[in-house]
């Protein structure tokens, strides 16, 4: 196997985790970005090729192993079908696979199928239809648009009549465009949530820690969506008994099912769970690693994340025996002044030089919406600039070590959550 040259196709803090865990594997040689970010340009060569074809040419003539790729977008326009066409290595899943997070009617039709656990829910993109089954449900009630819509086309519904505008402007395609041309309509389940993620070679897979994700914006779980202020891994709210109720319901039937369908799901699943009275339902899949959840598990695997990735892209993960470290990682995300709001003004990112042992040999930065200028220095550009990580044997150890470090990341109007992991510190 040789794993000289590997691409990371994406640009955050996501695919800066795994780069970082990829180097630790002294086979690795060489690294590209496409696109990449400020950070990623320290740990190998960016290069802004946006069109799957032009990229799968660039590949052949650099003689690059394996591509891996981070964010959804680029597995739903089809880059794996792309690459694996023209016989390229590439972690992802297909075209067809990738429905799962694409399509949420897609995705509901399928549990339904094979009577994997979700809430109830019609797909309609008749509002007549939809107006009469809002009528059967109990409040709130829960409305999406079929397609992708960067993480927020879901909308809570607090009432009915909120419930029928929210229907009446995605069908009118005012909302979302045409990915909400057509809508699934959905009990609200009550619960918590949880995030399981799932390596799979098409046949094989492998369960990773679980991880918790911090949604809102403020301390407290108070303020808006975005797409994640921080997270850790493993939670204790998960115990081996619900891990293996997520495992025989959940994951293993969606693996067999989409094998079964002739879409066989190679890549990471990722499950987001809700959990009501100890039984999970699924609330959504992604077919990618969750960022921040990401740059919290990459620290953990013991062995070569870039010899798992490359097993799994070609049907042979069975040949490796993951290991995963028994400690515990903590990833609280710095963001810039307006997130999620809007874009903020470019600002410098100065880092404290502090020598401090336990900081440098357990705790790192994960960079993502960062520009660096041509002497090198970062400026924070983008939502989530980066993601302060701590390791330790204990979460509060963690959680300690991520925050000292987040307090050595200064630049004009940073923000982060001051209780990352607060479910996990409760007693
Ligand atoms: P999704 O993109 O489908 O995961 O939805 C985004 C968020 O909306 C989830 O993380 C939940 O917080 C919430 N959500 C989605 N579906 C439901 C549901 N049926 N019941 C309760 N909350 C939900
Ligand atoms: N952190 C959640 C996501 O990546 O969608």
């Amino acid at each position: 196997m040789d794993l000289s040259k590997i691409l990371i196709v994406g640009s955050g803090a996501r695919e800066y985790s795994m780069a970082l865990a990829m180097k630790r594997d002294s086979r690795v040689k060489e690294l590209f970005f496409a696109p990449g970010n400020g950070g990623t340009s320290k740990l190998g060569t960016n290069i802004s090729i946006s069109d799957w074809h032009k990229l799968a040419d660039f590949v052949e003539t650099q003689n690059i192993n394996l591509t891996v790729v981070g964010p959804e977008q680029p597995l739903v326009e089809g880059i794996v079908d792309i690459f694996e066409t023209r016989g390229l290595q590439i972690f992802g899943s297909s075209k067809r696979a990738s429905q799962l997070e694409g399509s949420k009617v897609f995705m509901k039709k399928f549990l339904n199928r094979y009577s994997i656990p979700t809430a109830r829910f019609i797909e309609t993109s008749s509002i007549e239809t939809a107006y009469r089954f809002i009528e059967t449900l109990n409040l709130p009630i829960v409305v999406k648009a079929d397609g992708l819509c960067g993480g927020k086309g879901v909308i809570i519904a607090e009432s009915y009549a909120e419930a029928k505008k929210s229907v009446g402007e995605m069908l009118s395609g005012n909302l979302f465009g045409s990915a909400g041309l057509k809508v699934v309509i959905e009990e609200f389940l009550d619960g918590y949530e949880l995030s399981v993620f799932a390596i799979s070679d098409g046949e094989n897979f492998k369960i990773l820690p679980p991880a918790q994700d911090h949604k809102r914006l403020l301390t407290g779980n108070l303020g808006p969506n975005t797409g994640g202020m921080g997270a850790y891994a493993p939670t204790p709210l998960i115990d081996s008994e619900l891990l293996e109720k997520i495992e025989t319901r959940i994951i293993r039937p969606t693996l067999d099912g989409m094998r079964r369908d002739g879409n066989p799901f190679k890549g990471v699943l990722f499950a987001g769970l809700m959990i009501v009275k100890n039984e999970p339902y699924t609330l959504e899949f992604n077919v990618r690693f969750g960022d921040p959840e990401c740059e919290i598990i990459m620290p953990l695997f013991d062995n070569s994340i870039a010899e798992i990735l490359y097993l799994a892209s070609s049907n042979r993960l069975n040949e490796i025996d993951i290991k995963i470290s028994n400690q515990i990682s903590v990833g609280v995300v710095i963001a810039s002044k307006n997130y999620p709001y809007s874009s903020s003004q470019p600002a410098e990112i100065i880092i404290d030089n502090v020598v401090h042992s336990e900081l440098n040999n357990f705790s790192h930065i994960s960079f993502g919406g960062v520009t660096a200028d041509e002497d090198g220095k970062l400026f924070a550009t983008g939502g989530r600039v980066m993601v302060a990580v701590g390791v330790g044997n204990s979460v509060r150890e963690a959680r300690d070590r991520a925050y000292l470090l987040a307090g050595q990341i200064h630049f004009a109007g940073k923000q982060f959550r001051t209780d990352i992991a607060y479910q996990a510190l409760r007693d």
